[in-house]
């Protein structure tokens, strides 16, 4: 974990303006992303999907690859963003949920959350197991299957329920607390307490592999303005607050 410097800085200097996500490309390394535009101004429902399409995209990749090369691209660049997104989620949806269902919004949070640790917990299996296992096309084939239900339940009956409860700027509101927590991406540097760039994580494999726990300290370190994140170097640009 890095050191806290002295000076705080407030989250919001270091966010940049515009709006890009990542789309699949099959020429991308497991540590660049490949932006496209997409509205500055989303809905929370827009913005979870959103997020879901591009997993899905290259979660279609990976069911195709055949050699241990791209199938260890491709898990890791999947595991990445399944890892960031159940980390967004746990920043933003989850707490919403309570916030606004109650007793019901904790049973939906626990039950979203399960899910992504089994799914993780697989391709961590899968990672360790050999990429060049027979059973790998089908072991790939029913996560993600259980992933399309996750998805189907979350997006076509929990988060509606939430919007239903959300006025137009509420909803736009934590589609930009989602975008913005979407900056912790594999290749995100800090400025440590010399000043000097570094990076958080060495590779897409390091950060697939850290604890849940991590992501949370450091985007508290991040909002408390000890740890100094340089959004511009995330490959995610976010909208300007609402
Ligand atoms: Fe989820
Ligand atoms: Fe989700």
């Amino acid at each position: 974990m890095p050191k806290s410097p002295k000076i705080p800085v407030p989250p919001s200097s270091h966010v940049s303006i515009g709006s890009t996500s990542s789309k699949p490309s099959t020429a991308s390394s497991q540590m660049t992303t490949t932006p496209v535009t997409r509205p500055d101004r989303t809905t929370f429902s827009t913005v979870i999907d959103a997020d879901h399409s591009t997993i899905n995209q290259f979660a279609a990749l990976l069911k195709r690859a055949t050699t241990p090369e791209e199938r260890s691209r491709l898990i890791l660049e999947v595991a990445w963003r399944l890892v960031r997104h159940d980390f967004s989620e746990e920043m933003v949806m989850r707490p919403a949920f309570i916030a606004h269902l109650g007793q019901e919004g904790q049973e939906m949070a626990d039950h979203d959350r399960k899910d992504h640790t089994a799914a993780r917990k697989e391709l961590l299996d899968l990672l360790d197991s050999g990429l060049d296992l027979n059973e790998f096309p089908t072991r790939i084939g029913d996560l993600f299957a259980e992933l399309a239900e996750h998805m189907k339940v979350e997006s076509g009956q929990y988060v509606p329920k939430l919007e239903q409860l959300l006025n137009i700027s509420e909803s736009q509101r934590l589609g930009w607390e989602y975008l913005h927590t979407q900056i912790l991406t594999p290749q995100i540097e800090y400025l440590d307490s010399n000043g000097k760039r570094t990076r958080l994580w060495k590779s897409a494999e390091d950060y697939v592999r850290s604890e849940p726990n991590r992501f949370l300290d450091i985007w508290h370190g991040y909002m408390a303005g000890n740890i100094k994140l340089i959004a511009e170097s995330s490959g995610v640009r976010v909208p300007p607050r609402l």
